[in-house]
């Protein structure tokens, strides 16, 4: 249901790309340095490092276009490693991009553990304690997340290890008196657990090495598990001054292991499976390839960091018509293949144009337009996070099933100064909806050419952008 503000929108949206797209002809192949890479996220700092994996957060500063910020982290961890117990003062959804892994949450009173996979997305809740074990053969986990800071404390996530040296476990300060308790082991024992220098918070839990505390944990039985993440986090409640930041971890704590008291007479934790992206039917699909999107009414959980997920693959030299989200900003990260993303302001002018390649991650704001295209040489594979869980309803601006076509009547044609005839003829020559195939895709490498021109592009010339902003606002209030 549009109302007449959204559709007055839509309009100037696309005023503005079809006079970019016909000045784009005169302009010459390089955008500004500049500008083209204004939504690439490039700055990225290891904010995990050891021997047993490392954890990247490439960090969103943007205020100034985004509604919501979202930075997207990348684990990685050796076969047999383990992310040690922790929480997190930020939502986090994990996306399993290669490997087999144990996912063990505390869910309501009880500990959860799951087995994870290739292509699972997990949700999981700020202050929720988690840990995660790579048990795939000889094999390297590859973790994609999107964290969510809009309950953290700063502007940035920030983790709280309940385990690891004393530099960074949130009990490290503790005397060894309250660890003695917490633990129920001698002194010793409890030294050189935390005197021995760690590498980090993610760890080997090889047999062959003196068995750690990690190794010890994860032999415990389920109930004797969680019984030791509680002590470890109730002996912190008794040293209350220990720590600046006591009070907000706290709090965070008390809405997930302090409140499960309330509901022990729970039977079953009912807690989430994860969801599988790459089992999940496509919901577009033609012979240029495919899209998928998962929002909270497939997927629940979604609801409460309020994110949604979405899939893509296009197939060698394959376009996404170009679309604007009226709902969300889209955060994507690069699965495979490269190809190249425009991106517009919602004034119609040139915000990002650039090469994309595996790995790279870009966002799109909410309202700006965009498309992204396969090189000649291979699919481009992508998937990405959306700030909002509620269905995202893309607007398409070109192809068979747009707005443009939607729209078109006298209203539309006089709005762009030419003859409804004129618009007809060229909103009606693209039989193709949503992916298109193109035949001016980057070749493969850096500075990929272009060709096809003219019959795709409407020539505004003889009107100001003024003049057609004007004549939008008078249809559409008429
Ligand atoms: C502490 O450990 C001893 C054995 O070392 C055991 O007998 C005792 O029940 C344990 N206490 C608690 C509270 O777990
Ligand atoms: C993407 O499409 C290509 C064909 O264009 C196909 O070979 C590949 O397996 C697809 N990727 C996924 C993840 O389905
Ligand atoms: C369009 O908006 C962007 C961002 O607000 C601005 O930098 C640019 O100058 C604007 N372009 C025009 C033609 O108004």
């Amino acid at each position: 249901m549009m109302t007449k503000i959204t559709t007055l929108l839509f309009l100037l949206l696309l005023v503005g790309v079809t006079i970019t797209m016909s000045e784009d002809e005169e302009k010459s192949e390089g955008s500004s340095s500049s500008s083209s890479k204004l939504f690439l996220m490039e700055n990225s700092k290891s904010v995990v490092k050891t021997n047993a994996g490392e954890m990247r957060l490439f960090i969103n500063n943007d205020d100034k276009f985004l509604d919501r910020i979202m930075h997207i982290g990348l684990i990685n961890m050796e076969p047999r490693s383990l992310f040690v117990p922790q929480y997190l003062d930020s939502n986090m959804i994990i996306f399993i991009r290669r490997g087999v892994a144990k996912l063990g949450f505390i869910y309501g009173d009880e500990l959860e553990e799951r087995r994870i996979q290739t292509g699972d997305i997990y949700v999981i809740p700020a202050g929720s304690v988690f840990y995660l074990v790579n048990i795939g053969e000889g094999q390297r986990l590859h973790v994609i997340c999107s964290i969510d800071p809009s309950t953290s404390l700063g502007h940035t996530f920030q983790p709280f290890y309940i385990g690891g040296d004393n530099q960074q476990s949130i009990l490290g300060g503790f005397g060894p008196t309250i660890l003695e308790t917490a633990f129920n082991e001698s002194r010793a024992k409890i030294q050189r657990i935390f005197k021995k220098k760690q590498d980090g918070p993610i760890v080997f839990i090889d047999d062959s090495h003196s068995p750690s505390l990690w190794t010890k944990f994860l032999q415990l039985k389920k109930q004797a598990k969680v019984q030791k993440l509680k002590t470890l986090v109730q002996s912190q409640d008794e040293d209350e001054e220990q720590k600046q930041t006591s009070w907000s971890w706290r709090k965070l704590m008390e809405s997930v292991l302090g409140k499960a008291n309330n509901i022990e007479n729970k039977d079953r934790a009912d807690s989430p499976d994860s969801y599988n992206l790459y089992d999940r039917k496509p919901d577009f699909r033609n012979a240029y390839g495919w899209s998928s999107t998962l929002d909270g009414g497939d997927y629940s959980p979604l609801k409460i960091p309020d994110i949604g997920v979405f899939h893509v693959n296009l197939t060698a030299g394959s376009m996404m018509a170009p679309h604007v989200n009226p709902r969300a900003s889209e955060y994507s990260i690069v699965l495979r293949g490269y190809g190249r993303v425009q991106i517009l302001f919602p004034n119609g002018s040139n915000a990002m144009e650039t090469e994309i390649k595996v790995g790279d991650i870009f966002y799109i704001p909410r309202y700006f337009p965009f498309c992204q295209i396969a090189s000649r040489n291979g699919p481009l594979e992508f998937i990405g996070f959306t700030t909002s869980s509620q269905k995202n309803n893309p607007q398409f601006l070109a192809g068979a099933a747009s707005l443009l076509k939607t729209l078109l009547g006298p209203e539309l044609a006089a709005s762009f100064g030419v003859s409804e005839d004129t618009l007809r003829h060229v909103v009606d020559a693209q039989h193709d909806a949503v992916i298109l195939s193109s035949t001016w895709a980057a070749p493969g490498g850096p500075g990929g050419g272009r060709g096809k021109k003219e019959e795709d592009v409407l020539h505004v010339e003889t009107k100001g952008i003024e003049d057609l902003v004007n004549d939008v606002v008078m249809d559409v209030f008429e």
